[in-house]
């Protein structure tokens, strides 16, 4: 069996990358380890950038997001419980659409249904042979029985826990990795959203997010330790910690009910570099992942299956290889902005356990302060140091 494009993994990336390179009479095969059923119940992301809805317009599979997904024109930020909002649309001309990844990954599999594609799900053990050379192949098991698939191409779209970074040799490969002092304990209900707009908190006992997937699912995560288990979190414990970090104003305003889903997520940021190594590239969350506090992930990922579905493009219709040559570096020159905003902005938002009382909100220490400063220890804005305070027996600089 031979394709022109190889794709491993069924997630947002992988089936974005075969609908626009279907679209443009590009063949293309999917190779999942899941069922079909598992990834379309992940509960992840749900903001889209305006890039990423013009995407998912190209690829014919928008409609139902224009109609159901909340635009969203700004954002509020909390600080010592005062509210600000930061105007997207007036500053930018841009808003984003709040849609959960869930629906978008239905929407995407409802697409290549419609067009009869081959996705194959449940395939066990996929490998990656001769990336680096004119006809790399891909193997694995479907029911006991193994597979193999020649392809012109092989796009990686496996995710973080994926196969397919693993065949960039070690000498060819450069890892970058942080990880956080903390994790977000995430809840999902089918309640009346607290705010219109999402409200991002710093509380003196940690972030918290108030986001949504629609007028009437709620999804809120609260900063906690790293090492938590999300069985410490009873949907009790969870709405009345959520409801001490809200602004005073909102408290009334929340409306509790039953956990649809609950998890624990570590923070992490980590960029795999090169995208490309011979005839393999990287796509999504397989080559990179940012903190979720800039809700950055899934719309890097839009980003680079545009990149590559361009460089493909270009490649099978008119012969073209220098979008081929380009696209690690076009991709890696965004990421790495994304990667510096989402670490600026966790910084910003967070409790660094490490800093201990001197790292907390100043209000905490009975004092409020008119100037904010992050905690984050490699905050870009960490250096903003002028006046000293004193109060509870411990010193501050501000
Ligand atoms: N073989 C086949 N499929 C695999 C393998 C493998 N060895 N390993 C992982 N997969 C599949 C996973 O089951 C998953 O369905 O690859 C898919 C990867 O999907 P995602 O993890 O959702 O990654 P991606 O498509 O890059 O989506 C962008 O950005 O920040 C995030 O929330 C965001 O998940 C979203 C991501």
């Amino acid at each position: 069996m031979h394709t022109q494009v190889g794709i491993v993994g069924a997630g947002p990336a992988g089936l974005l990358l075969s609908q626009l390179l279907d679209l443009n009479g590009i063949d293309n095969v999917v190779l999942e380890r899941q069922t079909a059923v598992y990834v379309q119940g992940r509960i992840r992301a749900g903001v889209l950038e305006a890039g990423t809805v013009a995407l998912a317009g190209q690829a014919q599979c928008d409609a139902r997001m224009i109609r159901e997904g909340l635009a969203h024109t700004g954002t509020e930020f909390c600080f010592d419980g005062t509210r600000h909002r930061i105007d997207f649309d007036g500053l930018t001309g841009k808003s984003v659409l709040v849609y959960g990844q869930t629906e978008l990954t239905k929407d995407l599999m409802a697409a290549r249904a419609a067009r009869g594609a081959t996705i194959i799900y449940e395939a066990e053990d996929v490998a990656l042979h001769d990336v680096d050379r004119d006809k790399p192949r891909l193997t694995w098991r479907k029911d006991g029985e193994p597979h193999t698939l020649t392809c012109d191409f092989i796009a990686g779209c496996d995710g973080f826990h994926g196969v397919s970074r693993q065949a960039i040799p070690d000498s060819v490969l450069r890892v970058y990795e942080k990880t956080f002092p903390f994790a977000w304990a995430g809840m999902l209900a089918d309640t009346r959203p607290v705010s219109d707009e999402l409200i991002y908190i710093n509380h003196e006992d940690g972030f918290s997010l108030c986001s949504m997937r629609s007028t009437t699912r709620s999804r809120y995560y609260l900063q906690c330790p790293v090492d938590d288990d999300v069985a410490n979190w009873s949907d009790d414990r969870f709405w009345t910690e959520l409801s001490r970090r809200l602004p005073a104003e909102s408290r009334d305003g929340l409306e509790t009910g039953p956990s649809l889903e609950k998890s624990v997520t570590p923070l992490r940021s980590f960029v795999a570099e090169p995208m490309r190594h011979g005839r393999l590239f990287l796509a999504g969350d397989a080559a990179h992942i940012v903190p979720p506090t800039g809700a950055k992930g899934l719309n890097l990922a839009a980003s680079d299956v545009h990149y590559l579905s361009q460089a493909l493009i270009g490649y099978f219709r008119n012969n073209r290889v220098d979008l081929i040559d380009s696209y690690s570096a076009t991709c890696l020159h965004r990421v790495w902005k994304a990667q510096r905003f989402s670490n600026w902005l966790t910084g910003l938002m967070h409790l660094y356990p490490e800093n201990g009382d001197f790292g907390r909100p100043p209000a905490a220490c009975g004092t409020r302060l008119h100037r904010r400063f992050p905690r984050g220890a490699d905050s870009p804005r960490g250096k903003l140091c002028r006046a000293t305070v004193s109060n509870r027996g411990c010193q501050r600089s501000i």
